[in-house]
C-alpha cells in the first residue's frame, strides 16, 4: 500500500538512544510513499550520524538555523511551510519541555515554533527513562502539549537502555508508521464506540477436535483497524485466528459462537455501531464429548447430532438499543452465487439497515476482496481492492448513514473532530 503517497513529513530527531529506531522509521515512511526531510538537533547527532539519515532519506539533513544553502537563509520557515506533518521521533523529555515553553535556540525547536499550527500538525514520539516519563514535570508537559494542539503518541513498555524496565521506550518504527497513517485518515467515526466480530468460530466435538470454517478474519480485522483510524473506540471480538491486533483496538478472543454471543452482548451495551464480519458456525455438536472420541477398530463412525447456534447479529439487531436507534448494525453475507438476491433477502431477515455481501471463496484467506452494499435504497459495489482499502471505504459509507446526533452533541462531535488527539493505546492508561 502507499498510504502516505504525496505526504511530505519532516522527521525531527532529538537526543536519545531511540535515534537508532528513527533510521528504520525513515525507511518505513518512504516505503509508504512519503517524502521525508530529516532535521536533527546537536544531541541527536551524538546518537546517529547525519550521514546515515541523509543516505536513508535521500536528502541532505538540516541541522542548523544558519544554513547558508537556503537562498533566504530561513530554513525554519521553509521547512515548516512545506510539511504535511512534523514528526519528532525520538522526542526527548528536554525537547518536550522546550516545546512547551516555546524555546527556539536550534533549528528544530525554531521550526516547530514557526509552524502554522492550523495547517501543519505536530506529532511527537516521546522516548525517555521511565522515571523521567512519570515525573510530574513530564506529565504536565504532556498535558500542555496536547492542549497546545500537539499529538502526543504513546510510549512502549519494557527493557530500557539504562537497564531499567517500564514505560518510556519509543514506540517501534512499525507502530509509529501505523499511527502516522491513522493520523491522516478522516475522523468520520470520532466519538463512536464500535464493536466488530471477525474470523471463524470453533465448535468443539471433543477436547481435540471441532468444526470451523475457512474465514481468515482479515476483513474484520481490517474493519476494526479502519474504524480505529477513523477515530472510534473499537472492540474486536475475534474467533480463532493468528492475526496481529490492530493498534489501539481492544481485542477479545473467543472460540465458539456461544462465547462470541456473550462477549458481544456485553460489549454492545456501550457500542453505537456493530459490524458483524465473523463467519459464525450455523450449528454446533449438541453434546461435545469431554473425552477424546476414540476409534474402537470396529469400523463404526460416531454419529453427531447438531443444534443451531444463536444468531449474534439478529440478536443484537433486535435488542432495545438497536431498535431505538442507539446501535447501528451492519451484517455480512458470504455467498457462493446470486450475491445480490441472497444479500437483499439476508438484510431483511436479519433486520439490519445495511448488509455487505461478498463471494466467500473469493475472499477467504485473501488480502483483497470486492463488496456489494445493500440497504433500503438499493445496492452498489465497492470494486476489488485490498481489504484495508475496502474497510476504509465501508467505514466512510457507514459513517454517512449513522443517525445524526442531536444538535448539542453534534457540536461536541465537531469539536472532537478538530481537537488534537492523543494516540495512546485504548483503553488509555491513567497518566
Ligand atoms: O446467516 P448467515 O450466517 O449467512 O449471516 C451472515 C451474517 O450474520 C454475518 O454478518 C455474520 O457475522 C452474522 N451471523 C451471526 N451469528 C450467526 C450467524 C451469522 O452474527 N450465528
Amino acid at each position: 500500500m502507499n498510504d502516505l503517497a504525496g505526504k511530505h513529513i519532516v522527521l525531527g530527531l532529538t537526543g536519545g538512544i531511540a535515534c537508532y529506531k528513527a533510521a528504520e522509521l525513515c525507511r518505513a515512511l518512504l516505503k509508504e510513499g512519503a517524502t521525508v526531510q530529516i532535521v536533527m538537533t546537536e544531541a541527536a547527532k551524538q546518537f546517529i550520524t547525519p550521514v546515515t539519515m541523509q543516505a536513508l532519506s535521500n536528502r541532505p539533513v538540516c541541522d542548523s538555523q544558519w544554513d547558508a544553502r537556503e537562498p533566504n537563509n530561513m530554513a525554519h520557515i521553509n521547512l515548516s511551510r512545506e510539511a504535511d506533518a512534523i514528526l519528532i521521533a525520538p522526542c526527548s523529555a528536554d525537547f518536550m519541555s522546550k516545546l512547551v515553553h516555546g524555546g527556539a535556540d536550534d533549528l528544530l525547536s525554531l521550526m516547530c515554533l514557526a509552524r502554522p499550527v492550523d495547517k501543519v500538525p505536530l506529532l511527537i514520539a516521546p522516548a525517555m527513562n521511565r522515571e523521567m516519563w512519570d515525573h510530574p514535570a513530564t506529565v504536565r508537559n504532556r498535558a500542555q502539549l496536547q492542549q497546545d494542539g500537539c499529538t502526543v503518541l504513546g510510549v512502549g513498555t519494557g527493557d530500557q537502555a539504562c537497564g531499567e524496565t517500564g514505560d518510556g521506550r519509543m514506540l517501534e518504527p512499525q507502530e509509529l508508521l501505523q499511527d502516522v497513517i491513522a493520523f491522516f485518515q478522516p475522523k468520520v467515526l470520532s466519538g463512536q464506540s464500535v464493536l466488530v466480530t471477525a474470523g471463524p468460530t470453533f465448535e468443539a466435538i471433543d477436547p481435540v477436535r471441532g468444526i470451523t470454517n475457512r474465514s481468515s478474519g482479515k476483513m474484520g480485522f481490517a474493519i476494526a483497524r479502519a474504524a480505529q483510524e477513523a477515530g472510534a473506540q473499537v472492540t474486536l471480538v475475534a474467533g480463532p485466528v493468528a492475526l496481529p491486533t490492530p493498534r489501539g483496538v481492544r481485542r477479545i478472543d473467543v472460540q465458539s459462537a456461544s462465547d462470541m454471543l456473550v462477549a458481544c452482548v456485553s460489549a454492545a451495551q456501550s457500542a453505537s455501531l456493530f459490524v458483524a464480519t465473523a463467519a459464525v458456525a450455523d450449528w454446533r455438536p449438541a453434546q461435545p464429548s469431554d473425552q477424546k472420541i476414540k476409534k474402537d477398530g470396529s469400523g463404526q463412525t460416531p454419529s453427531l447430532t447438531f443444534v443451531e447456534n444463536p444468531d449474534i447479529l439478529a440478536t443484537l439487531a433486535q435488542s432495545a438499543r438497536a431498535q431505538n436507534g442507539a446501535l447501528y448494525c451492519v451484517g455480512f453475507a458470504a455467498e457462493s452465487h446470486d450475491l445480490l438476491a441472497h444479500a437483499t433477502a439476508k438484510r431483511i431477515r436479519k433486520g439490519v439497515p445495511l448488509l455487505v455481501g461478498n463471494i466467500g471463496p473469493a475472499t477467504f484467506g485473501k488480502d483483497d476482496n470486492a463488496l456489494l452494499l445493500v440497504d433500503a435504497n438499493g445496492s452498489w459495489e465497492l470494486p476489488r481492492n485490498t481489504k484495508l482499502a475496502l474497510a476504509r471505504q465501508l467505514v466512510s459509507e457507514i459513517a454517512g448513514r449513522l443517525p445524526l446526533p442531536n444538535a448539542e452533541s453534534s457540536h461536541a462531535l465537531l469539536r472532537q473532530r478538530v481537537a488534537p488527539t492523543c494516540l495512546l493505546p485504548y483503553p488509555a492508561p491513567s497518566p
